[in-house]
């Protein structure tokens, strides 16, 4: 038996996805029509072996409830949501639940970072960690740019057997270009691991400095750092697609991606469609709008006629009025953008040109404090009038703009 633990943090984190995590928590956040998580979990229910699935983060119990008993009646097996009474870190929550973990006696368990989306080759991990007896944590590595490297767990491995003799995260200069992805396949003796590290830990904080939680612990720096050179540790090097999910540009390009893996499940079109696209069937869309490629349409959206969407999240109850022309973009719940209005963002795609590139996750201003190009956003319940143009801006929920705007935040 199997089972997978997903870390997501809590409303202290994601503040990169900020406005888009201001209305639904970033691990709800829709991406290909699925809840950011659930992409995590309908991987993980594609191993029959796994039997449970434990979800830990600081949100509270009431807005993971709904999310959590969705997923209970859609994939039938035990899905649970474990709250932390404060963030305890990415090693800290995990220990503090470890007897929920290792209940049922599973052979090992999935680690997936909440945060990151892919075409996750959980089986392949699986056999590769059962063939290495003595491995507790097999890491899923991919291969980034050297300089984009430094922004991730690095992970020096000898090449015969695949085993993590020096790993560092986030290191100041570059150590190599093997990453990890934030998904782990963990053996359970690896809480005697994490049982010495939290004692460590505890004998700092009350023989030290004393500061943060006495309970907080980083799985990277202070169980996967001192397992390396132990033959303990091993990283399976994968090709997948890989991203995370940090700013609100990245969720366009995961949606590109997620939105090519189920092509076969998006079979409803009501207009003109450029593949790939996922209308919910609830969406009402004009017969004469052209849609994709690359789109998202939530449940309730009205598009009408002689509309254009591409590259874009539209999210429940949004309405896109006549002609009206969506780019790069993400619209939010109950938002409405008016007639022969344009809202365009910047694409944030990785470069293309440089193999191994990944997304650059700049942040939401740049050193002079201007907004950085990104996509546009409009947050829930912004109205944007007909014949106005919004490009590269953000817009915070419930404003009603009456005019255009460029490279601005609206407040
Ligand atoms: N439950 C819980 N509690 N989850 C947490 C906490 C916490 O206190 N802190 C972070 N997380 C979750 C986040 O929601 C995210 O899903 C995951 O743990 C990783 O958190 P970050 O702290 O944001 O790390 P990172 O994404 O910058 O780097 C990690 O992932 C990279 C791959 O995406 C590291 O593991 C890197 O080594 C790795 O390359
Ligand atoms: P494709 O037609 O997708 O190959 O793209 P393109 O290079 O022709 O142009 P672009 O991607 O900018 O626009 C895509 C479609 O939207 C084109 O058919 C344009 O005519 C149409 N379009 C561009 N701007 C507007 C606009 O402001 N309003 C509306 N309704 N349509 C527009």
């Amino acid at each position: 038996m199997l089972k997978a633990v997903i870390l997501i943090g809590g409303p202290q984190k994601g503040t990169r996805f900020r406005p888009l995590s201001l209305d639904t928590p970033k691990p709800l956040f829709p991406i290909a029509g699925l809840p950011l998580i659930q992409h995590h979990i309908a991987a993980c229910t594609k191993l029959a072996d796994c039997k449970e699935i434990l979800i830990i983060g600081s949100y509270t119990t009431t807005t993971m409830a709904p999310f959590i008993s969705e997923m209970q009646k859609e994939y039938h097996i035990i899905i649970r949501y474990l709250q932390e009474f404060t963030p305890l870190g990415t090693g800290g929550g995990l220990y503090h639940f470890r007897d929920q973990i290792r209940a049922g006696n599973p052979s090992a368990f999935f680690l997936l970072n909440g945060d990151v989306c892919a075409d996750f080759p959980l089986k392949e991990l699986w056999e590769f960690h059962e063939e290495r007896p003595n491995a507790l944590v097999t890491i899923m590595g991919t291969e980034a740019t050297r300089q984009q490297s430094v922004h991730y767990g690095c992970m020096v491995r000898e090449l015969s057997t695949n085993a993590v003799t020096h790993y560092v995260e986030k290191p100041n200069s570059y150590i190599s270009t093997l990453i990890n992805c934030g998904v782990y396949v963990c053996s359970l003796q690896v809480f005697h691991t994490m049982a010495d590290a939290f004692q460590r830990k505890q004998d700092g904080f009350y023989n030290g400095n004393g500061q943060g939680h006495p309970g907080y612990m980083s799985w990277e720096q202070d169980v996967l750092a001192p397992l390396a050179g132990t033959n303990k540790l091993y990283a399976n090097q994968v090709s997948n697609w890989w991203s995370q999910v940090k700013t609100a540009g990245s969720a366009i390009y995961a949606n590109r991606h997620y939105l090519e893996l189920y092509r076969e499940r998006l079979t409803h079109a009501p207009c003109n469609i450029i593949p790939d696209v996922y209308i919910h069937p609830t969406a009402v869309v004009d017969s004469t709008a052209v849609i994709g490629p690359n789109v998202s349409i939530g449940a309730g959206v009205r598009v009408k006629a002689g509309v254009r969407i591409k590259e874009s999240i539209i999210l429940n109850n949004a309405t896109i009025q006549e002609h009206a022309l969506v780019m790069h973009s993400v619209v939010g719940q109950d938002a409405s953008v008016g007639e022969w209005s344009r809202v365009e963002g910047t694409p944030s795609d990785p470069d293309p040109n440089k193999p191994f590139a990944k997304m650059d996750n700049t942040p939401l201003f740049n050193n002079d404090g201007r907004l950085n190009p990104s996509i546009t956003i409009l947050g829930a319940g912004v109205v944007v009038p007909p014949e106005t143009i919004l490009l590269n801006s953000i817009v915070l929920p419930h404003k009603h703009l009456t005019r255009s705007f460029k490279h601005e935040i609206i407040l």
